[in-house]
């Protein structure tokens, strides 16, 4: 059954490079609401460990090392269909094969900094919001 809900991280390159605002109006223009949300940096252990279904990719050394370069923002959204639609809305992970219009697309550089993370699936979504935000901080 699905949660309506999804998880997402702003990553380092789109901060940095100032798109936090212009990624949430993307995110609520499209109907999505914010249940959860924080500015945080990622330890090394937390990156790690959240991205450990890739632990034996080659990419590996490389995704933890840049998602703990800086600040991010985390957050839970809300909408029916989340998952997919958020999906939709963010694009192809490498923003060259991103459609037009997507936020990949119009903020991220490369494959590894690709701007903003989508859960893909209603168990990770659940579990990824989990591994960022107790209970009470969830509205
Ligand atoms: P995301 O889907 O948020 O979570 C896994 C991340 O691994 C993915 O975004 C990409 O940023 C990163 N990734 C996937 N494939 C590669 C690759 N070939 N090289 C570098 N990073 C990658």
């Amino acid at each position: 059954m699905s949660t309506n809900r999804t998880f997402t991280m702003i990553k380092p390159d789109a901060v940095k490079n100032g798109h936090i605002g212009a990624i949430l109006e993307k995110i609520t223009a499209a109907g999505f609401k914010i249940v959860a949300m924080k500015y945080t940096q990622l330890s090394l252990r937390d990156a790690q460990e959240f991205y450990g279904v890739h632990r034996e990719r080659p990419f590996f050394g490389e995704l933890v090392e840049f998602m703990t370069s800086g600040t991010i923002v985390a957050a839970i959204l809300e909408k029916e269909n989340a998952v997919e639609d958020f999906r939709a809305l963010i694009g192809a992970t490498n923003p060259a094969d991103a459609a037009e219009g997507t936020i990949r697309k119009m903020f991220a550089t490369s494959i590894g900094e690709n701007a903003v993370h989508g859960s893909d699936s209603d168990e990770n979504a659940a579990i990824e919001g989990a591994f960022h935000f107790s209970g009470r901080e969830i509205y």
